[in-house]
C-alpha cells in the first residue's frame, strides 16, 4: 500500500513513474510533521530499529546514528564525518515495531538526521516543495519491493558490461591504450572494457577527439573491438567557452546553457577552465544535449561514463572576479591572518553552494534557481544521454553509468561511486553501499577497484578484485599522480588472474541474477535480516550480504588478514574458488574463521541452491551459458533460471529466462 502527499507546488521529479492519487494530510500517520517555512518529519525511534536506505551514503547499511544531507557533491575526500556524496537517494525503510518506508521526492535539498542530535529521534527536514511517499508492507524487504514498483524498472546494460573494465586518468594516445590492451593479453587476463579519461579530448572540448593523439579514430574503435575489447569515453557536463568551438557555439545560437540573472551564460570553471552549463532541465537543450553523443556513436563507440555533473564546479566566473581585487593586496609582509584569508577565498571557489544559488533553469518557461533543483541535474543530463542513446539505435543495449545521481535515472544508467581512495575502509564503504542502492533501485553499480585517489597496494587491490568479482560494474581506476594500479603493475600475476578468472566463471550466475532482480524489481544484494528474517543476529550484521537467494558473501577487507570471522545463520556450502580448482565444504551454522589466501574467493551456498559455474573465458560475450556446471548444495531435484538471451538486444529479457533442471 502506497499514500502519495504533496507540498506546495512540486517540480516534477518523474522519480515516480506508476500512478498514484494524492492523499489528505490528515492520512500521514507515520510523521509528526510541521511547517514553518521548511518542512519537518519527525519519528520517535525505538532502541533497536533500524532505518535503512539513502543509497550513495557513507556509513553503514543501518543509517542510525548519523546526520546526511542530500545535496549532490563532488567531494573526493570521503570521510566519516561527510554528510553529502554525488547522489541524492531519498528513500528510508523504517524496520521495527513500526515498519514502513519513506521516498521524499525533493528535488531540493533534504536533511536526514537519522538519531545524530538526539540519539532516538528522526528529523528529515526538506526545503522547496515536494511530494512524499508512504510505502506499507510486510518487512522492510517486501517494502523496498514495493517501492521499486513504482519507480520502474532498473536499467540493464549489455552483458559484455558485466566484463572487467580497466581505467586510469592519463591514458592519452593510442599507444597508452595499445599498451593497456597488450599487457592484458600478454598476461591471459581478461578483460572488455578499456576506459577513456578526459585525455581523449582536444582541450578537455566534450564531443571532441584529439585527432593528433587519436589518428583515425573510428578505426581505432573497430580494431580494438575486433579484439573483442570496447572503448569508453567519459563526458562532462561543462561545456568549454571557445570562439572556435562548435558544440559551445551550437549551444549558444540554441539558448541551451543555463544563464545568469541577466540571462547571459553563467560561466564556471571545470577542466576545460572557462565553460558553461547545458541547461539539461529544459527540454529542447536537453534533447540538444544529448544528441551530441551521435559524435561517439558514429565513431562506433557503444558506452559511456558522464562525470562532473553534480555539477561540479571548481570556479564561477563571477566568484573570481569579484575577489581578484583582494589579491592584489598580497605582499610578503602581511600579517598572517590576513594570508589566511586568502586561502579561505581561494578554498571558497570550489563547489560554492552560493553559486548554485546565482544560475537558472528554463523550465517550461520559467526561470528556477539551479540551486532549487540541483540534486536532478546530473540525473537529467544522464537520462537525455540515455534517451538520445535509445534513439540512436532502438535494437541495441547501451553502456551508461553516471557519478551524479537521483531516484529515477537508475532506469536509464548505472552509477560508480566517484572518486573513493586505496583505504581499506572504503573496501568495506563500497561493500556496505550495493544493499542501499539497491533499495534505491540502482542495480548497475560499483567502485573504482583499488581506490581511485592515493596509491594502493598489492594486497588491498586483490582483496577489492576478490569484492568486485561480484559487483555488476568492474573497473580498476585511478588517476595520473597515484602509483599506477593496473594489475600487470604487481608481482602477483597469477594471483590477480586467479581472482579474474573466478569473476568470468561466475558470469552466467551474475548476469542471470542481475536480469532477474531488475525483471522483478529485486536487490541483488541484501542485508542478511532480509533472507534470514527469524535469526537475532542477522540484523547486526554489516559485512556480510546475501547476493540473490543463494550466496552470501564476506569478504575480507583489513590489511594483513589472512581470513575473518564469518557468521552463518544456518548450515551453509562454503565454495572456495582457487588455483587448483572449486574446493567445497559443508559449515555449520554459527561463527567461523575462515582463511581466504590472497587469490582466493570464499562464497557460502545455502541449502536447496545451485551455483552454476562457466569454462575460463576472457571477454564476457564469449562466456558459454550452456556449458556450465553447477556447485550443489540440494538434496532433490531443482531448478536454476538462467538468462540465455545474445546479451545485446534491447528486448523484454523475460523471453529469455530458461529454467535448467539441476539433479543432487
Ligand atoms: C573526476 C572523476 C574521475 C576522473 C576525473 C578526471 O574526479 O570522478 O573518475 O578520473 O574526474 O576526469
Amino acid at each position: 500500500m502506497i499514500k502519495k502527499f504533496r507540498f506546495g507546488t512540486p517540480i516534477e521529479t518523474g522519480a515516480v513513474i506508476s500512478e498514484i492519487k494524492e492523499q489528505d494530510l490528515t492520512n500521514l500517520t507515520e510523521f509528526n510533521f510541521k511547517n514553518e517555512g521548511v518542512l519537518e518529519f519527525n519519528l520517535q525511534l525505538k532502541k533497536l530499529d533500524i532505518v535503512y536506505g539513502l543509497g550513495e551514503q557513507i556509513r553503514g547499511i543501518n543509517k542510525r546514528g548519523w546526520i546526511y544531507t542530500s545535496y549532490n557533491e563532488d567531494n573526493a575526500v570521503i570521510t566519516e564525518t561527510r554528510t553529502s556524496l554525488y547522489g541524492s537517494h531519498n528513500f528510508i525503510v523504517v524496520d521495527g515495531q513500526v515498519k514502513f518506508g519513506a521516498f521524499f521526492d525533493f528535488a531540493d535539498k533534504v536533511v536526514f538526521d537519522i538519531g545524530y542530535t538526539d540519539s532516538n529521534m528522526m528529523k528529515v527536514t526538506c526545503r522547496g516543495d515536494g511530494y512524499l511517499y508512504i510505502v506499507n508492507g510486510e518487512n522492510a524487504y517486501q517494502i523496498i519491493k514495493e517501492f521499486r514498483s513504482i519507480i520502474g524498472q532498473s536499467y540493464i546494460p549489455p552483458k559484455w558490461a558485466f566484463g572487467i573494465g580497466q581505467s586510469r586518468w592519463g591514458y592519452a594516445s593510442i599507444e597508452d591504450f595499445e599498451k593497456v590492451i597488450s599487457s592484458y593479453e600478454e598476461n591471459d587476463f581478461p578483460l572488455d572494457m578499456v576506459y577513456m579519461d578526459i585525455d581523449y579530448m582536444t582541450e578537455y572540448e566534450d564531443f571532441t577527439i584529439n585527432e593528433s593523439r587519436f589518428p583515425d579514430f573510428d578505426n581505432f574503435v573497430k580494431k580494438v573491438k575486433e579484439r573483442g575489447i570496447r572503448l569508453v569515453p567519459i563526458v562532462d557536463a561543462g561545456i568549454k567557452v571557445k570562439n572556435d568551438y562548435d558544440v559551445y557555439l551550437e549551444g549558444l545560437e540554441k539558448n541551451a546553457y543555463c544563464v545568469d540573472k541577466s540571462g547571459k551564460p553563467f560561466v564556471v570553471g571545470v577542466w576545460p577552465g572557462d565553460s558553461v552549463l547545458p541547461d539539461i532541465l529544459n527540454k529542447e537543450s536537453a534533447k540538444w544535449f544529448g544528441s551530441k553523443y551521435k559524435f561517439y556513436l558514429d565513431n562506433g563507440i557503444e558506452g559511456f561514463w558522464n562525470d562532473m555533473n553534480e555539477p561540479a564546479i571548481f570556479y564561477s566566473k563571477k566568484r573570481l572576479n569579484a575577489s581578484l581585487t583582494k589579491f592584489k593586496k598580497v605582499k610578503p609582509d602581511m600579517p598572517r591572518e590576513e594570508f589566511e584569508a586568502m586561502r579561505d577565498i581561494i578554498s571558497s571557489y570550489q563547489n560554492n553552494v552560493e553559486d548554485y544559488k546565482d544560475f537558472y533553469h528554463n523550465i517550461d518557461g520559467k526561470l528556477v534557481s539551479h540551486d532549487k533543483v540541483h540534486n536532478l541535474y546530473g540525473y537529467k543530463l544522464t537520462q537525455c544521454s540515455a534517451d538520445y542513446l535509445k534513439e540512436y539505435n532502438s535494437e541495441k543495449r547501451y553502456l551508461l553509468f553516471s557519478r551524479s545521481s537521483y531516484i529515477g535515472m537508475h532506469r536509464s544508467a548505472g552509477i560508480w561511486t566517484g572518486d573513493n581512495a586505496s583505504w581499506w575502509s572504503h573496501l568495506l564503504l563500497n561493500f556496505q553501499m550495493l544493499p542501499s542502492l539497491n533499495m534505491c533501485g540502482f542495480l548497475y553499480v560499483g567502485a573504482d577497484v583499488g581506490g581511485f585517489g592515493c596509491n594502493t597496494t598489492q594486497d588491498l587491490l586483490l582483496r577489492w578484485m576478490a569484492v568486485a568479482c561480484f559487483t555488476p560494474l568492474y573497473r580498476n581506476h585511478s588517476p595520473w599522480d597515484t602509483r599506477e594500479q593496473e594489475p600487470y603493475q604487481f608481482s602477483a600475476t597469477d594471483k590477480f588472474r586467479q581472482l579474474m578468472q573466478t569473476r568470468y566463471a561466475l558470469l552466467p550466475f551474475i548476469y542471470s541474477e542481475y536480469v532477474k532482480c531488475a525483471l522483478n524489481n529485486d536487490m541483488l544484494f541484501k542485508p542478511l535480516a532480509f533472507c534470514f528474517p527469524n535469526d537475532k543476529r542477522a540484523p547486526f550484521i554489516e559485512d556480510q550480504l546475501m547476493m540473490g537467494d543463494a550466496i552470501m558473501l564476506a569478504p575480507v577487507y583489513q590489511q594483513n588478514s589472512v581470513g575473518r570471522y564469518v557468521y552463518l545463520p544456518e548450515d551453509m556450502l562454503e565454495v572456495r574458488f582457487t588455483n587448483a580448482g572449486i574446493k567445497t565444504k559443508e559449515r555449520k551454522n554459527g561463527n567461523h574463521f575462515i582463511k581466504v589466501a590472497l587469490d582466493q574467493v570464499v562464497v557460502f551456498l545455502r541449502k536447496g541452491k545451485v551455483l552454476p559455474i562457466a569454462k575460463p573465458c576472457k571477454r564476457a560475450m564469449d562466456v558459454d551459458f550452456k556449458d556450465v556446471t553447477f556447485i550443489k548444495n540440494i538434496d532433490s531435484e531443482t531448478v536454476y533460471t538462467m538468462c540465455m538471451d545474445d546479451g545485446i538486444k534491447a528486448d523484454d529479457l523475460r523471453k529469455y529466462l530458461v529454467d535448467i533442471v539441476v539433479k543432487p
